[in-house]
């Protein structure tokens, strides 16, 4: 099947590679030409484990291209969108310019009976007032809507592999037909036995925005237990692993640390917030301010323990950041936590050296100020606090021996909980977790 992609971001450019990888012709399009330029030579514009490699071999089939202008979406049968609907600035509320500038700009483009297909995630009412907006110029395009899951750092493997898939599609026998399009996109994943919701607009755009609600819930909780645990000498990771054993709670989730970040969670509960707000029902989910104000005071826990073991003054102290990025196998900083730990300590007068696999490059872009090195020893060398907020492998497996030879004080912060802390107990170390005694 011939497919556009428009908006070749993060959701876009794995989108696009993976549908050329089963075996679609697919033509992806941004207004961005260097991003353009980078995904036609097959160089992913950000770090994604396994896209370079789907990108160079879609394009060699010759399945795969690339392009700025909307004129190369004429002739597919099937238009995802997948632009960005940022946080608008100083609002809770998300920034829809993107999904209406790219529906605007590929109307003319389409052909009777063609499939215009939203994977962006947006308030709940976008969908049908993009219909009427299409149905202006065409009464014969389709409109559905087709909520996309991926987590980064695995975004090929839920692309191609998803958990489920959802078509928010409009009633009769145009609902039928959009079904029957997207059932021949995702033929390879419904032959393995996908579980499909077929659904209403309104409904499949609040699946996702309820799922990504759900998961912050669910990492705030834990995190709200940490605070208790705080003061009650109680141990967060014990307490999530036995209420995890309940398979009606699961364990997954329920890593108590530094908090959620990244491009989605953190906007999509604001504007989830906010949307519920518009349609006059704030109070039901009033609770999300709640866990957004618990997932901001655990960042400022970390910069408080750091604190709390310089009796209140880190001037001058040398502080080792070890982990930029939101999570680990990522670069991405939008909203990371860790970022956010690292430009306070800055600004509270320590000496920040930062450090990351992936997310140094983001980074300084963003916050010139701090201090960056590739290298771990650079960063800890004669540190008075090494502070751990990725959990990214290479520092879960740091060897607390040869860490201390080179510190000049023994203290670690794990604003992760993925080390042990009798092992750096054992080797000398002030260990301070989140959550744990
Ligand atoms: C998320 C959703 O998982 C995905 O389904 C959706 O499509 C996009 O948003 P992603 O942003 O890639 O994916 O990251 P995710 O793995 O969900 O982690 C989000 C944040 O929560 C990270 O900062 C992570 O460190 C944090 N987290 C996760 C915790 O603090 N504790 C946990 O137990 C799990």
């Amino acid at each position: 099947m011939k497919i556009s992609v428009i908006g070749c971001g993060y959701l876009g450019a794995v989108h696009a590679a993976s549908m050329a990888e089963l075996g679609h012709e697919v033509v992806g399009i941004d207004v961005d030409a260097a991003k353009i330029d980078s995904l036609s030579s097959g160089r992913a514009p950000f770090f994604e484990p396994g896209l370079p490699e789907t990108l160079k071999s879609a394009l060699a089939t010759g399945r795969l291209s690339f392009s700025t202008e909307f004129a190369a979406a004429a002739g597919a049968k099937v238009h995802f969108v997948a632009v960005g609907t940022p946080q608008k600035p100083g609002e809770y509320a998300a920034d829809l310019s993107h999904v209406h500038a790219a529906v605007d700009a590929l109307i003319p483009h389409l052909e009777d009976g063609d499939l215009v297909v939203g994977k962006s995630t947006v308030p709940v009412g976008t969908a049908a007032a993009l219909a009427t907006r299409m149905s202006v110029h065409s009464e014969s395009v389709l409109l559905a809507w087709n909520p996309e899951f991926l987590r980064e750092g695995f975004a090929i493997k839920d692309t191609i592999s998803p958990d489920r898939l959802v078509y928010g599609v409009p009633a009769a026998e145009a609902g039928e037909r959009a079904t029957a399009l997207l059932d021949e996109v995702y033929a390879t994943a419904l032959s393995n036995d996908t579980p499909r919701i077929v659904t209403d607009y309104a409904t499949a755009e609040l699946v996702k925005v309820a799922a990504n609600a759900f998961l912050a819930t669910k990492i705030s909780f834990i995190n709200a237990m940490a605070e208790i645990a705080e003061v009650s000498g109680a141990d967060v990771t014990s307490l999530a692993d036995a209420i995890g054993y309940d398979a009606r709670i699961g364990r997954r989730f329920l890593n108590a640390g530094v908090g959620f970040g990244g491009g989605c969670l953190p906007k999509d509960i604001r504007a989830f917030s906010a949307r519920a707000e518009e349609l006059g029902r704030g109070e039901s989910v009033a609770f999300l301010k709640e866990v957004d104000a618990i997932n901001l005071r655990r960042r400022q826990r970390v910069v408080d323990l750091v604190k709390e073991e310089f009796g209140g003054q880190v001037y001058k102290k040398k502080v080792a950041v070890l982990g930029l990025a939101f999570k680990p196998d990522s670069d991405d900083i939008r909203d990371s936590p860790a970022l956010d730990v690292a430009v306070q300590l800055h600004g509270l007068g320590a000496e920040v050296v930062a450090t990351d696999p992936e997310a140094i490059d983001n980074s300084r872009k963003r916050h010139p100020q701090l201090l960056f090195t590739e290298n771990v020893d650079t960063a800890v060398n004669r540190a008075d606090a090494v502070v751990v907020l990725t959990e990214w492998k290479q520092f879960r497996s740091l060897d607390p021996v040869e860490l201390g030879e080179k510190v000049d004080n023994k203290l670690i912060i794990d604003g992760r909980n993925c080390l042990d802390p009798a092992a750096w107990r054992a080797a000398g170390w002030t260990y301070r977790g989140m959550g744990r005694p």
